[in-house]
Order: C-alpha cells, then structure tokens, then sequence
C-alpha cells in the first residue's frame, strides 16, 4: 500500500512550518498521498476495531500514530540499514518510533543491544509479543514514550522511519552525540545536513527502499596550530572550508573522527580526539602532522 507516513491528523494536507524547506516534489508527493492516507486511516479503523474485538491486536498500515503514522520498513531495507550502518553485535541500535518491532528484533538476532521507542503502547505490546517469538527478549526492548522526550545518548546506531520535518527537528540533538555514531533513516532527509551515504534496495521492496547514513562528524572548526602555520577551519555539519596557512584548503571534511583535506598536491588525513588531531600527509611532502586547538 502506497501510504506516505506522515501527521496522523485529520487535515493531512497541512503542512508545519519546519517543512518549509521540502522540495516541491516532495511537496507533490505529500498531497498525492494525503488522499491515499485519508481513505488508509478509515478502512484501518474498521478493520483494527473488527480485529480488537477477537482480542488479538493487528495494527494497519497507514494507522495513526503521535507524529507520524504506521508504516512498516520493508524487511529489505531493515537488512540494508543494518548493513550501511555497519552494525557489529558491539553496537547499542535504538529505533525512534519503533512500530511492531521489526528493526530491533532483526538487529537483536545479529547480536546487537536494541532498544525501540513507540508512542502507541499496543505497538509496545505487539513488538514485545513478536521479539519474544523470535527468541530474542533478552536483547530486544521496548519503551512506551515519545522520541521527544527520550534520551538516545547511549546509542551507537539510531534507526528512523519518521518525516522529514522531525528529521530536522531531532538533527540539533544528534549532532550532539558521540562523533561516529551512525544514524540511519527510510527514505527521509535530514534538512540540509546532507548523507555521507545512501542505499537503495530493489529486490523484495516496491515502496520507502532508500536508506540514507549519517555518521556524526567530531567537532573540527576553530583554529588550530599545525607546526609553525595555523589551520583555519569553519564547519558546516560533516564538512571542512578554510585555510592551512595562507593557502586555501580543498577537499576538506570529518566522518566520525576521521580528518581529511588537502593543501596544494598533499593530502591529509587524520583523526580528532578532542583539543587535538594527527595523521599522516600524502603527496607533496609525505609524513605526519599534529594539530591542537587554539
Ligand atoms: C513509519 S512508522 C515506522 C515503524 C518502524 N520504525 C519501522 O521502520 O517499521 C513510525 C512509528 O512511529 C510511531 N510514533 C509516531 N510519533 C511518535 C512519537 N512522538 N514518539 C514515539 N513514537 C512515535 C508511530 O506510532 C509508528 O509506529
């Protein structure tokens, strides 16, 4: 079913202030799909009271939820942002508005710790009933609370299926997380704070198979002393501008930790660790270098 997640409202076609900067085709394909949700939401009423009544809840695509509706990640695409995002039985994953459960048991079952957050408690519920037959409650957990008012500073992979709007509203807070932390969503931009990667599945998925992977970059711009020149650096989310010197850098940018740009023929790349960053200069003059923040 083509249904677009978005506000569970009963006038879908509005659209808040922060989505002033959606693309007009984005825009297009919100109206499009409002029409579509609008019919979604009543036939799943119908048939979530029909199927409450037996006792066992089925939730239905397309059915409300605090700020976006219910619509589930293809299991494809679950693999792919596992797979894009690195994911090591090391990792904490927490999934922001975690539905029926489907990316934390899929990361449970490869190791991970993994933690859903869900507004809808009978979506708790359900994810709870489905991590345990799957055989993975131990690892895969589920809270009822609002991604807002939640802390995911422990994560090392966050997963989301939200909307571009609160993408960009969450974007501030996940900036602050440890750098390297790798947030994954389906389909949906971060405002402008581009992706360091993007994946799209083409088998077993017709609809939301793009993933899109953003590594939250260290804290790189201010000036720096680099041997006897000073290093000059203005940062825009996971990319580099300024000067080495008098000579303008190119190429410049942060994944995680790691450093990289380029001066003239020489290329430098490197790693941060708080006030200070070194690595080694290929090109024009081989060898390394240090930093430390003035
Ligand atoms: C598009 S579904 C994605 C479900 C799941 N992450 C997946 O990929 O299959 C979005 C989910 O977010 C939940 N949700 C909406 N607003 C929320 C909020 N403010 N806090 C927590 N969960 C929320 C909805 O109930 C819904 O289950």
């Amino acid at each position: 079913m083509d249904i677009v997640p978005m506000r569970a409202s009963t006038t879908p076609t509005r659209v808040p202030a922060a989505d002033a900067g959606w693309s007009g085709r984005a825009r297009a394909g919100l109206a499009i799909f409002a029409g579509v949700l609008l019919v979604a939401t009543a036939l799943s009423s119908v048939a979530q009271e029909q199927s409450n009544k037996g006792g066992t809840y089925e939730p239905q695509v397309g059915q409300a939820g605090k700020d976006v509706v219910w619509v589930p990640t293809p299991q494809s695409l679950v693999d792919k942002m596992l797979e894009i995002a690195k994911a090591t039985p090391k990792d904490y994953l927490i999934d922001l508005g975690s539905g029926d459960g489907r990316t934390v048991i899929t990361a449970a079952k490869k190791g991970l710790t993994a933690h859903g957050i869900e507004y809808n408690p009978q979506m708790v519920e359900l994810a709870q009933k489905n991590a345990k037959a799957a055989g993975v409650s131990d690892k895969a957990t589920f809270a009822k609370a609002d991604i807002f008012e939640s802390d995911f500073s422990k994560a090392q992979i966050i997963t989301m299926f939200l909307l571009p709007w609160i993408n960009e509203k969450l974007a501030p807070k996940l900036l602050e997380l440890p750098p390297g932390t790798r947030l994954v969503s389906n389909t949906f931009q971060m405002g402008d704070w581009q992706a360091d990667e993007t994946a799209t599945v083409t088998e077993d998925c017709t609809n939301y198979c793009k993933a899109l992977l953003w590594i939250v970059p260290a804290k790189a711009g201010g000036t720096w002393q680099l041997g006897e020149a000073e290093l000059k650096l203005e940062q825009k989310y996971q990319m580099l501008s300024g000067t080495l010197g008098p000579t303008a850098i190119t190429d410049a940018r942060v994944l995680g930790t790691d450093v990289s740009f380029t001066v003239g023929d020489a290329k430098y790349t490197g790693k941060i660790e708080g006030a200070s960053m070194s690595g080694t200069i290929a090109g024009g003059r081989n060898g390394n270098w240090t930093a430390t923040k003035k």
